[in-house]
């Protein structure tokens, strides 16, 4: 079982929280200084989760599901709700239940399970319907330079070829105006424009492609239009079955042009990427009602025309830096959010995914964007042009089936059930709040809050959110210690799978309630130091989007002496007292290093690369973020097989090669003698075949972690004192560089603006954490 545990931390439940032991109050919760929070991939793969055919029960009063931590009584047939204690009847046909005899869903190992559910075809609510195929509208920018054109042409053939036959497929370009274009007729090809200086409602987006009131079949009519082939009025006119479109878009890409609309000198092309999104969106708003739906959008620079602008057209402006929004000096950013914003609110009523590939060695507005892919549970990868790997490999990627596919899932549903006394702050990741609001809503909203149910319209199996939690403040005198020593939390999932059936998936966990006076020793030994690093990361980095002058290095630093202070041992005022319990003493690392990372620093970055980063932050797994905010290292020698080496530049040697695997990049380092070595050919020499395999073996791992990571990251090889060896020297702990003498104020709780090495950080820690 332990073992099961290390090498499987998130176990059947794919639950991880900062804290495994919940303390009983409000005032001892702050007090831990690290929020309340799970992180829960809802829909990952686990060989042992049962798929149940029939309905779940649920409690006739708090409507949780029925799961192993009821209390039934088999005589009277009867089990007991652990959220809200009510004795519920069994229905007839669990007449046969025993302690011999248990369904599924009772027995203890099945804290998780997956019911399979077949809704009952209803015409009036197509969405429920789960055997509409997947629709992909592709949105073309077509502003760039030939050569850009055809690399993104050439992979959107590419991925036409790639798509199941059955899927739906619908083609949008733009420039100055945009095109829609009719895939219905294969000999005359009809393309209906829209102006793109000007925003446009989804039912003149109908009305103009003639779906309007009038022309609109209903979502019946559409699928019999479907089976019937080319009826030529309707939606298909615009959506068809891959197979039957793929002749006229591939002639249809080959005709393609550039935007031909004169650029006058000095400007920038007039793009309009915001129009050409609505309209799209409005397109399959009339299409497939809560299906499988993505727009692909794929951009090749700034909207610089109608909604959505993000930079002028005169080309002496550049794009807002990171220095220009926090100055408030970016003019049209509050603006191009506020309009993503209301397309994220379409497309999550919808039920439609925005994916955004943004190529160009200049930014293109994904800091604006992403409120829309993030809060439909889009993929979004940034790259500096088409024809480089991250994007062709990435954008392949998303179509590959069977094994290799990304299993994108769509129309989710996450609702959170839990114990009396625990509030739902909200949740970070790629979900929108469906502001379902209860007594179980705590007042302080974080992230996408003020709701039990969150919406996410694309999720896979690797998809996690954080959900925050609070106790509520009301005195709580019943009971210390008795019958409600635990506590509960059901996380309910409805989802479509692929294929399109309907799924269900139950998780319920329970961890014990802990008084504070008492527990400070069962807190401790429930800490979870890399979860807790993680969340920290996350709230972080949301504070400095939402907050307006917001000190994160200050906060970080607070909170980190604030949690020594509490649970270090020392005698006060006494530094060198100071010690950590093994359950917390890899935080302050971690703090060190997320304080260095892109996430906090992000002047280094543009916006558009830090609302990347951020967005995989918030999505992935905890051993990937974990990653991103501190790398790891594998050192390779001649003297030992390759291993892991501290983030130090004291692991640099000139006859050592290093690879950083630091999520976004994969760094391969070479020492001095390893690099001359290798200019001099020795691994082409067959004495020196030990050196050859030396040089192949970091490769051999790198490109291992490339094949399994999407997006794709970015390999950099590299020598000592080359010039991309910045790339590994900026991850690195500077212990031997850094000698300037301390001046920290006493009573200060900031330990460091500066660049300091982690031994400075640490003494500094220890000097504040003990002070009275
Ligand atoms: C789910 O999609 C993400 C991209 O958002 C990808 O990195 C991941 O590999 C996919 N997971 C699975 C299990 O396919
Ligand atoms: C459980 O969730 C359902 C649906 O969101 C809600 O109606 C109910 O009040 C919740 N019950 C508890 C005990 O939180
Ligand atoms: C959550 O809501 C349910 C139903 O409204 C209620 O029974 C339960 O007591 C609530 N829990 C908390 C912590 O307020
Ligand atoms: C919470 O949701 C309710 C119901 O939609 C809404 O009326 C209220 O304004 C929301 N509160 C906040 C703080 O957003
Ligand atoms: C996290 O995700 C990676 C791939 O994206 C996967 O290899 C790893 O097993 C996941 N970890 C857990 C604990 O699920
Ligand atoms: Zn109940």
């Amino acid at each position: 079982m332990s073992e099961m545990a290390n090498t499987d931390p998130e176990g059947i439940d794919a639950v991880r929280m900062t804290w495994n032991v919940w303390p009983r109050t409000k005032l001892e919760a702050s007090a831990c200084v690290i929020p309340l929070a799970v992180v829960i991939a809802p829909i990952r793969h686990h060989p042992d989760i049962p798929t149940l055919p029939y309905a779940p029960l649920r409690c006739k009063s708090c409507a949780a599901v029925l799961n192993a931590f009821a209390r039934v009584d088999f005589a009277a047939k009867i089990w007991i709700c652990p959220f809200c204690y009510q004795r519920n009847h069994f229905p007839p046909h669990y007449a046969m239940i025993s302690e011999t005899n248990l369904p599924c869903e009772l027995y203890p190992q099945f804290t998780t399970v997956q019911y399979s559910l077949q809704p009952t075809p209803d015409p009036n609510n197509p969405s429920a319907h789960p055997q509409l195929p997947p629709v992909f509208v592709f949105v073309l920018d077509t502003c760039m330079v030939e050569e850009e054109l055809d690399f993104v042409k050439s992979a959107m053939k590419q991925a036409l070829g790639l798509l199941p036959e059955h899927a739906l497929v619908g083609f949008v370009s733009y420039g100055t105006q945009v095109h829609v274009h009719e895939l219905g007729f294969s000999d005359i090809s009809k393309v209906y424009v829209f102006r793109g200086n000007k925003e446009i409602s989804k039912e003149q987006v109908l009305e103009q492609l003639g779906l309007g009131p009038a022309g609109r079949r209903t979502a019946a009519g559409f699928r019999k239009g479907i089976q019937n082939g080319y009826s030529n009025s309707g939606i298909n006119r615009f959506v068809l079955p891959a197979s039957d479109c793929e002749f006229t878009l591939n002639s249809m890409l080959d005709e393609l042009q550039t935007d031909q609309w004169p650029v006058q000198p000095g400007n920038r092309v007039s793009r309009c990427t915001g129009v050409a999104l609505s309209v799209a969106s409005g397109l399959l708003g009339a299409c497939t009602p809560g299906t499988g739906a993505r727009i692909v959008a794929l951009v090749g620079g700034p909207c610089t025309e109608g909604p959505g602008t993000i930079v002028s057209k005169d080309l002496s402006e550049p794009v807002r830096s990171h220095k220009d929004l926090d100055k408030d000096a970016a003019p049209y950013f509050r603006k191009a959010v506020r309009f993503y914003d209301s397309l994220a609110e379409q497309l999550v009523n919808q039920g439609h995914v925005l994916d955004l590939f943004a190529s160009a060695l200049d930014q293109v507005g994904v800091a604006e964007m992403k409120v829309a892919v993030e809060r439909t549970g889009g993929l979004v990868v940034l790259a500096e042009s088409f024809g480089h790997s991250v994007f062709k490999g990435s954008f392949r990627c998303m179509f590959k089936d069977g094994e290799q596919s990304l299993g994108l899932c769509f129309n989710g549903m996450l609702e959170v059930n839990c114990s009396k006394d625990i509030k739902i702050q909200g949740a970070i990741g790629p979900c929108t709040s469906l502001e379902k609001t209860g007594t179980n809503v705590s007042d302080t909203i974080i992230g996408e809050g003020n709701t039990t149910t969150w919406k996410m319209c694309g999720l896979n199996r690797s998809t996690c959110l954080s959900v925050l939690f609070d106790i509520s403040a009301t005195e709580r005198s019943n009971d210390p210690g008795g019958a409600n020593s635990q506590l509960y939390l059901q996380f309910l999932t409805s989802y479509q799978d692929p294929q399109g059936k309907t799924m269900l998936r139950v998780t319920t966990v329970t961890r014990r309630w802990v008084e504070s006076a008492v527990g400070t020793e069962e807190l401790v030994q429930g800490f979870d130091q890399e979860t807790a690093a993680v969340v920290m990361a996350r709230i972080t980095s949301l504070k400095m989007e939402m907050e307006e002058g917001f000190d994160a290095t200050r906060w970080l630093d607070r909170s980190l002496i604030r949690l020594c202070s509490k649970f270090g041992e020392y005698s006060k005022d006494d530094p060198s007292s100071f010690t950590l319990n093994s359950c917390f003493s890899l935080f302050p690392q971690f703090m060190f290093n997320l304080r260095r990372s892109q996430f906090i620093q992000v002047f280094n970055n543009s916006p558009d690369e830090t609302a990347y980063f951020r967005t995989l932050l918030n999505r992935e797994n905890i051993t990937n973020a974990a990653v991103m905010i501190q790398p790891s290292l594998i050192s390779y020698s001649f003297d030992s097989l390759p291993q892991p080496a501290l983030l130090d530049v004291a692991s640099i040697s000139a006859d050592r090669i290093l690879l950083l695997d630091a999520y976004f990049s994969v760094v391969i380092f070479h020492g001095m003698t390893i690099a001359q070595w290798r200019n001099m050919g020795y691994q082409h020499q067959p004495e020196h075949q030990a050196f050859a395999q030396l040089l192949q073996a970091p490769h051999v791992y790198a490109e291992m972690i490339i094949q399994e990571r999407f997006p794709v990251p970015r390999l950099v090889v590299c020598d000592q004192h080359g010039s991309q060896a910045r790339f590994l020297l900026a991850k690195l702990n500077p212990s031997a560089t850094y000698s300037n003498p301390i001046n920290m104020a006493t009573g200060s709780d900031v330990i460091f603006t500066d660049d300091v090495s982690l031994q400075i950080f640490f003494e500094h820690l220890q000097k504040l954490a003990v002070q009275s």
